[in-house]
């Protein structure tokens, strides 16, 4: 690969939202890529913590009513919004495939937890820039509704939520421009 190569997928990476999906499903074998992929991410001790659940069709659907009815019940009257209740259940319906970011804290808890959260952090980044380099777009979301999913799966002791990875293919309208403030601002040569 050349430099320009990797400049260009990790400099093109951009969160692309489930409203910007189109109908064309994402394969099967696309997705075991990304998961592969994710698992050659860094890691202290090879502690190993993510963990990945993977949502199609029906189940993908029922996450939507779950998260969505979830919603309505952790909201008070007056801040209960419908249309971002009808959002929330949209979202699972317009991804072609949902994976639900996990972390399964170290059972002898022989590294900072930190560690573990920035390991699995890295495993999404490795499906992340999977998805640019291939045009599939993909975000990272993490609602305050991730506290519940619990109630969704059955989680194994010490493993927990850190969010929702929504995928689906997309039409490329025009690339959007990365919004940072320059990297001199934040490094410091010695
Ligand atoms: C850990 C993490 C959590 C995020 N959670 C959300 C979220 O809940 N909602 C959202 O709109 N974007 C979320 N994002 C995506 C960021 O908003 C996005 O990365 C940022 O706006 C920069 O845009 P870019 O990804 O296109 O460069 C999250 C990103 C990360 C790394």
């Amino acid at each position: 690969m050349s430099m320009d190569d990797i400049n260009e997928v990790i400099r093109n990476r951009r969160s692309v939202f489930p409203v910007q999906y189109n109908e064309k499903a994402v394969s099967k074998a696309f997705i075991k890529t990304l998961l592969e992929n994710a698992n050659h991410a860094p890691t202290h001790r090879l502690t190993q913590p993510w963990r990945f659940k993977v949502l199609q069709g029906d189940a993908k659907d029922r996450l939507g009513v779950f998260l969505s009815d979830t919603y309505t019940d952790i909201t008070v009257n007056e801040d209960f919004s419908p249309f971002k209740h009808k959002k929330i259940k949209g979202k699972c319906t317009s991804a072609s495939a949902i994976i639900i970011i996990c972390m399964q804290r170290d059972p002898k808890e022989r590294i900072p937890e930190w560690e573990e959260v920035a390991s699995t952090a890295m495993a999404v980044q490795n499906m992340w820039l999977t998805c640019t380099a291939n045009d599939i777009g993909c975000y990272w979301s993490s609602p305050k509704l991730i506290e519940y999913m619990g109630d969704f799966f059955d989680f194994e002791e010490g493993e927990r939520c850190l969010g929702i990875f929504y995928l689906g293919n997309y039409d490329k309208v025009e690339e959007r421009v990365s919004k940072r403030d320059p990297i001199e601002d934040k490094v410091q040569w010695l």
